[in-house]
């Protein structure tokens, strides 16, 4: 299959806002409409547990997140636009994933060791108000990738290393069980701006500073007219450079409006009219939209339909691929015949072996070759097989700072290998 699968998630624990409009709405509906494309969106809602303890906000999120979305564009004939809950298939896939990913792992990801710090800043236990779902975050998520074979996940930078957690917990399932899953790659929209919030500080919920999205137009008037500004009088021109009003406006605006715009700036416009042309600019993208999404928050059981409908389709690819996993993990039917590869080797997958030897040069040297013999690390060469066996010992340990201390004694590897040997590695640590 060529087409590119594209997926991503939007954790329903808020109410979209404007920035989250131009961040990651617009842009991403944009992208589905590309062709060659197959697209997956939905509502995180598993996610959203582990931050929101009142199930009307859930309900209530879900609800305006999905209705935002179809109203902003998103054509869920063309998608496949569904709600994570509704697919039974995530949260097995994420047990199996979850015992093959190393704690140590999850111990490095950034939420987690974010809220140990604070912790730890504050005099108290580590792993106060830690929950083992924020701390198995990384495994549901590779697992709502992993089970629609993404290639691509849009993301923020903050959700990067997320991603690349996805890729090192499917390289050791692969790696255990043979070629199942998917390599998933960030795919991070360098031109996407972040919209300034009311104060100035980036738009996010967390300071307190947004615009909403589908207000009503009064209030949408009202907001904007309590955007920051300094204090320059009508008449007094007016600099583009760090005013949120003209960022915000640029991001709505075409190419002959902006300079428009910054021409009315040197020219001296008054706050109160640059903020008025700021909300009309606004306004006459979001109106549409705003429509339909009042039409659809008026009509719950429309969008229960569609999200029916779009599980209806994760789940056609799901539940055949999650047997498939089954099948693969040994979780099978008792009169079923074991798999010609497995009896081979004894049902035991092999494992990475390290292998010394000495070549014509009369240096010793070592290397990691994986269960199928293909090569994964190579040492230099040395005077005496001790200056290596330290090194060596740890790395049948699956220690990977053995290896990350030491990459000048190793010939070089791309991004590719060092996954694989990061992936065997986490092998060695987890068979022991
Ligand atoms: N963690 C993502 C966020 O907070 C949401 C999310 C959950 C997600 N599962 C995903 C994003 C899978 C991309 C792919 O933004």
């Amino acid at each position: 299959m060529s087409e590119q699968r594209v997926l991503t998630g939007i954790t329903t624990s808020g109410t979209p806002h404007l920035g989250n409009y131009v961040g990651a709405i617009r842009p991403a509906v944009r992208a589905s409409l590309q062709a060659g494309v197959q697209s997956f969106y939905f509502l995180a809602d598993y996610h959203a547990l582990i931050k929101v303890g009142e199930p009307a906000r859930i309900q209530r999120s879900t609800l305006e997140i999905a209705a935002t979305w179809l109203a902003a564009g998103l054509d869920p004939e063309r998608v496949i636009f569904y709600r994570q809950s509704d697919i039974p298939e995530i949260p097995e896939l994420t047990w199996f994933l979850t015992c093959l990913t190393g704690k140590g792992l999850l111990n490095r990801a950034h939420a987690y060791k974010a809220q140990v710090d604070k912790n730890t800043a504050a005099g108290h236990d580590p792993d106060a108000e830690v929950s083992a779902g924020l701390f198995m975050y990384p495994v549901l998520m590779a697992a709502d990738i992993l089970m629609f074979k993404a290639h691509r996940v849009p993301v923020g930078r903050d959700q990067i290393q997320h991603i690349e957690m996805a890729r090192d917990i499917a390289a050791s399932f692969n790696h255990l069980y043979g070629p199942q899953l998917v390599l998933p790659e960030a795919d991070i929209e360098e031109t996407v701006a972040t919209l300034p919030g009311l104060d100035g500080r980036k738009m996010s919920k967390s300071y307190d500073n947004t615009i909403a999205l589908f207000a009503p137009r009064e209030l949408l008037r009202k907001q904007i007219a309590g955007l920051v500004t300094d204090s320059r009088a009508p008449g007094e021109p007016k600099s583009t450079e760090g005013s949120a009003l003209f960022d915000i406006y640029q991001a709505f605006a075409d190419a002959a409006e902006t300079q428009a715009m910054r021409e009315a700036f040197a020219q001296g416009i008054a706050w109160g009219e640059a903020k008025e042309r700021l909300f009309e600019r606004i306004d006459r993208e979001i109106a549409p939209m705003r429509a339909s999404y009042d039409e659809l928050m008026a009509h719950p059981q429309r969008l229960e339909d569609i999200l029916q409908a779009g599980a209806r389709k994760a789940r056609a690819l799901a539940t055949p691929f999650m047997a498939e996993l089954r099948e693969c993990v040994g979780l099978r039917s008792l009169h079923q015949e074991k798999k010609v590869s497995e009896t081979k080797n004894a049902g035991k997958p092999s494992l990475p072996t390290l292998k010394q030897y000495r070549e014509k040069d009369g240096r010793f040297y070592f290397k990691l070759v994986d269960g199928q013999g293909r090569l994964l690390l190579q040492s230099v060469g040395f005077a005496h097989p001790r200056e290596f066996s330290e090194i060596a010992n740890k790395l049948q340990q699956g220690k990977a700072e053995a290896f990350e201390q030491h990459q000048d004694l190793f010939l070089p590897l791309n991004d590719e290998e060092t996954h694989a040997l990061q992936a065997a590695l986490n092998i060695l640590r987890l068979q022991k």
